[in-house]
């Protein structure tokens, strides 16, 4: 951040509209823990405000905010360390988020491409909310004056808007309040692709299961999604330059590289001139010696409901501590009254 009035602080969010896949994982998750360990202050979300513009079974909605905890936790976020809440237990999210809508243009949201992707020809059906949707993605982010946001490379719009709602309200009122936010959209796998066509994200709508590794998939079914993986007849290359339009194979060597920890260049180093027969056992070993942990690890949580419901209440009780006062401060500076 070059303001250094504003001390490092991050936040990041994920939808628990169930479905959760390696794309998550490793666009998301893997990042958080990474940052965690670094000992930067860290809050993380469980956006079920967001989920809802979408429509969402409440039992489900339930089970996967429960189920998206446990994944946080599963992954090696230690709810001691960081502050893990639910959206819908800190009101403040909304309310601010009523404020941007106020700061934020017709004309900027109408640009949003993930609004034209999700509402594709149905734009007059679609909720208020999935428009008005990256309004609330800011508050969330400026609700804690976060100033580092780890995200994967779909979010990178969201972010420039949550840097203009910064600007305009900091413009408009005459203050320096709101942090200008850096994306932190970093690693071999911040777009990690379908496992059947490499030019389409890995997403949890894709109807074919095939196209993701889920992360509550175990070993036989990682090894046979990743086994059945597209690829092309061609050898690997021995550097990075080499994967230019080879979509699939990029992707598998970026996930195991992400995997890894390591850099796409050092994977082909080592593996450049084998051909997918050999590398793909070499990644189906590694896959299922990093996320059958996980999935096993978040069975076990999910058997204690009453703990992570302990948990998230915790997180939410820290969330508030910090958030209540910068929402204060925002209604003060408008002009506005919190009693
Ligand atoms: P969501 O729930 O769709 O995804 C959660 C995180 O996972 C990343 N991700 C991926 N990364 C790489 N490759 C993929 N195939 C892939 N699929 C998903 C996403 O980029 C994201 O980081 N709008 C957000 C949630 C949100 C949020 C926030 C994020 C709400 N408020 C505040 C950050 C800060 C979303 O829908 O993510």
């Amino acid at each position: 951040m070059s303001d250094s009035k504003f001390a490092p602080r991050v936040f990041s969010g994920i939808q628990p509209s169930g479905g959760l896949t390696l794309g998550n994982y490793l666009g998301a998750l893997k990042k958080f823990v990474t940052m965690q360990n670094d000992g930067i202050e860290a809050i993380y979300c469980m956006v079920d405000l967001h989920a809802i513009t979408v429509w969402q079974d409440p039992e489900d909605l339930r089970k996967n905010t429960r189920e998206l905890a446990a994944f946080f936790i599963a992954s090696g976020l230690d709810p001691q360390k960081s502050i893990l809440f639910n959206q819908s237990q800190v009101p403040e999210h909304a309310q601010l988020g009523w404020v941007f809508n106020t700061v934020a243009r017709m004309g900027w949201l109408n640009r949003m491409t993930q609004f034209k992707d999700k509402a594709g020809k149905n734009k007059e059906k679609v909720s208020v909310g999935l428009f008005s949707y990256p309004t609330l993605m800011a508050a969330d982010i400026l609700l804690y004056h976060a100033t580092h946001v780890p995200v994967g490379d779909d979010q990178k719009q969201h972010l420039e808007l949550t840097r203009d709602i910064a600007i305009k309200f900091n413009h408009d009122y005459k203050v320096d309040f709101f942090p200008v936010i850096e994306p932190v959209i970093e690693g071999p796998a911040t777009r990690v692709m379908s496992l059947r066509d490499g030019s389409k994200k890995m997403s949890k709508s894709d109807p074919s299961d095939l196209s993701r590794i889920n992360m509550s998939d175990d070993a036989d079914m990682i090894a046979k999604k990743l086994r059945k993986a597209k690829t092309d007849p061609d050898a690997l290359p021995s550097e990075a330059a080499g994967l230019n339009d080879r979509p699939e194979a990029k992707n598998l060597v970026s996930i195991y590289a992400a995997l890894a920890e390591t850099s796409v260049d050092a994977v082909l180093s080592d593996v450049g001139g084998k051909q997918f027969s050999e590398f793909k056992p070499m990644l189906v070993d590694l896959a299922v010696e990093k996320l059958s942990p996980i999935s096993g690890e978040m069975s076990r949580l999910m058997e204690d409901t009453a703990e992570i419901d302990r948990v998230l209440a915790q997180g939410a009780t820290r969330a508030r501590a910090i958030a209540s006062p910068i929402l204060d401060k925002t209604y003060d500076i408008m002009g506005l009254v919190r009693s």
